[in-house]
């Protein structure tokens, strides 16, 4: 980076200290991972100058012989990757995918049937807090006391509510999804169905977890967590998709531009290219394969070591630590794990008595660690330091007094993690381990 060195020394200085962080400590947010450099030297590209408004061959500016060549490019290996008929590859991020399908299949006012944030589901599946909810009727349904989808209920809440559009796939949501029986309620109740992985996507590519495509209409992706591309995403539509509605795949291309969009990032969706040819190689199978049983050991030693997991376990690449018997917040584990060299981030569970600042739970997963090449051995020692902080904190929140209230402020949630001693040891031995796993340049 000599350039932005010489021009921008702050800006630059920064980026290496992010760089230095990234290297140094696990990244164990399940939506997080590193890109190769070829993706990044395709984001950081000239294609970042041209304005493309517009589809292939249906522009509004000159210029674009190559632009065009790169979205067709783009948009092939998308539909080779996924198995699909049609894709869109222009949308700026999941959130601005997943608004482009509701605005393309449905009215304002139109009802939407999705799984609760707290039980997993993602904040543009109409959250109270999202704008999604203030112009379609969101209706939601939940998991069982095992944290799994109740197929029973959500049957019968379809077949009352009768929703134009059904969504599943989720944010923190551990478990297989049984896209079949989806199929088989969306059927019954009339809906659209849409599956939105953005964070199985690699590993639905890679062969490791069961794909919708076949039971679905409408598939959206980001391009940035399993699949290891840049900031992007991908809408794609299914053969049963356009067997309902022949104009679906013009539907959403009009939604995503002039819908909700300007020009699309160029730099991205050819970036989004470079990731999806690198899920074409020999590794990327093995890589989806490592990740699941990276997650799988991790969640086992967690649980030997007496903490509790939303729902047991983990049959994907995450997991979610329940911490409402341990009486602590998310907070102040993340915070914790955090100096440890740990990054995960705190996360609701399923009927979170606490609320989503301050939620019960820490959601973690194995994606960028297993980019890295980490393994079983280095996912039993993970889950051995993450028990030993989880526990000492306990400890120390005891011994000082403090209330579930107390430690809302986060100077008290510092006191509380300053008496947890083996948190700088931890921390060292993080940055051994990540130095013995370098962050890979190339896949
Ligand atoms: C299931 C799901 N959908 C959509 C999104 C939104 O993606 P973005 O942050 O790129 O807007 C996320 C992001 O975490 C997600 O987990």
């Amino acid at each position: 980076m000599d350039y932005l060195k010489k021009a921008d020394p702050e800006i630059s200085d920064l980026v290496l200290k992010e760089k230095k962080r990234q290297q140094e400590t696990l990244m164990m947010i399940p939506s997080e991972n590193y890109a190769s450099l070829a993706v990044m030297e395709a984001l950081g590209s000239c294609l970042t100058n041209k304005y493309a408004e517009g589809y292939p061959a249906k522009r509004y500016y000159q210029g674009q012989e190559f632009i065009d060549q790169i979205e067709r490019l783009t948009i092939a290996r998308a539909k080779r990757a996924f198995m699909v008929p049609f894709a869109n590859v222009q949308a700026l991020s999941g959130a601005a995918a997943n608004f482009a399908v509701y605005t393309a299949v449905l009215k304002p006012g139109d009802k939407v049937l999705s799984l609760k944030m707290d039980c997993g589901g993602h904040l543009t599946h109409g959250s109270p807090a999202s704008v999604v909810s203030k112009i379609y009727q969101v209706v939601n349904y939940g998991v069982d006391d095992n944290a799994r989808i109740d197929y029973q209920k959500l049957a019968k809440l379809a077949e009352k509510e009768k929703p134009k559009l059904m969504i599943a796939g989720y944010s923190a949501y551990p478990f297989l999804v049984d896209w079949q029986k989806f199929a088989e309620i969306s059927r019954q109740s009339g809906a659209l169905l849409m599956a939105d992985i953005a964070h199985l996507a690699g590993l639905i590519v890679s062969g490791n977890y069961p794909s919708p495509v076949n039971f679905v209409d409408i598939v959206t992706t980001t391009t940035h967590k399993t699949l290891r591309g840049p900031r992007g995403a991908i809408i794609m539509v299914t053969q049963k998709g356009l067997a309902k509605d022949e104009k679906l795949a013009d539907k959403i291309n009009r939604s995503v531009f002039p819908g909700i969009q300007g020009g699309p990032h160029i730099n991205a969706i050819a970036a989004i290219g470079v990731a999806l040819a690198e899920t074409e190689g020999e590794g990327f199978a093995d890589y989806g394969r490592t990740v699941i049983n990276n997650a799988r050991v991790l969640s086992k030693e967690m649980t030997n070591h007496g903490l509790k997991l939303v729902g047991g376990g983990t049959e994907s690449h995450l997991m979610l630590l329940d911490l409402v018997e341990l009486g602590i917040t998310g907070n102040l584990v993340a915070e914790a794990l955090e100096k440890a060299g740990i990054v995960v981030n705190k996360n609701l569970i399923p009927n979170d008595p606490a609320t989503p600042f301050y939620p019960s739970g820490i959601r973690l997963g194995t994606p960028a660690v297993t980019s890295r090449g980490m393994g079983e051995p280095e996912m039993k020692q993970v889950a051995g330091w993450i028990s030993l902080i989880v526990s000492q904190l306990r400890k120390a929140k005891i011994g000082l007094g403090f209330n579930h209230d107390d430690e809302k402020i986060f100077r008290n949630r510092q006191e509380i993690i300053r008496e947890v001693e083996s948190i700088k040891k931890i921390s060292y031995r993080v940055v051994d381990i990540c130095w013995k796993f370098p962050v890979k340049k190339e896949y």
